[in-house]
């Protein structure tokens, strides 16, 4: 294996995304990696969350863990270089299991739940690692008079580096819905790289817990 087709190998590996595809092997030595692509907000970004603590399963007071799936996901924020950028802010906030967002303008008539933070905001380490552990969150309708138009499941994200700012969403593997989300369909085949990776629960993590794992690179 020659230098460069090391080079290009180790950036798979480092981020699990997509590199760049360059022609000659003088453009591969300066392969980048695929930045992560940019998706709305949506209407349902949190006014004024009570908590923003890396565990969304658990709010200050409740007795109960958030009903559903609990998931841990994990990953880091890279620049185009594959070089981590530590210290970034990672705001993200997503629906309940059951698909609903504790927001005024969600009409979906699925309950809140109580015990369901449904927003965390964390910073990077040194290696640029970012954590959480929430739910996984529910698939939702977005037209009433439409039973078909739903979104698949899906988490917001908000990152801000120290030059660079995205919006955009993480999917699930494997999701039937994911192929007819227009939101997810708009991206075309860079959609690929917002999917997360299915990995099995680090020794810190419960068995029945699902880990994900799922880079970010900002341009
Ligand atoms: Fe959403």
């Amino acid at each position: 294996m020659t230098p460069i087709q090391s080079r290009r190998r180790l950036l798979r590996q480092l981020s699990g995304v997509g590199v760049l595809a360059l022609a000659s092997p003088w453009h591969q030595a300066l392969a980048a990696l695929i930045p992560t692509p940019e998706q709305t907000a949506g209407p349902f970004r949190p006014l004024r969350p009570l908590e923003s603590d890396a565990d969304l399963t658990m709010v200050k007071g409740a007795k109960a863990h958030a009903d559903g799936q609990i998931i841990q996901v994990t990953g880091r924020v890279l620049d185009v270089d594959g070089k981590p950028i530590r210290g970034a802010a990672v705001e993200l906030w997503q629906a309940n299991a059951r698909g609903r967002y504790n927001h005024p303008r969600d009409v979906n008539p699925e309950p809140l739940d109580p015990n369901f933070q449904g927003y965390a905001r964390v910073l990077t380490d040194d290696d640029g690692r970012y954590r959480f552990k929430t739910v996984k969150p529910g698939a939702y309708p977005i037209n009433p008079m439409n039973p078909n138009a739903v979104r698949t499941p899906h988490i917001h994200f908000d990152i801000a580096g120290k030059r660079t700012h995205l919006v955009t969403q993480m999917y699930f593997p494997g999701e039937k819905l994911n192929a007819s989300d227009r939101i997810f369909s708009a991206m075309g085949e860079n959609g690929a790289t917002t999917i997360a990776r299915l990995l099995p629960p680090t020794g810190d993590m419960a068995s029945s817990e699902m880990h994900f794992g799922w880079d970010i690179v900002l341009a």
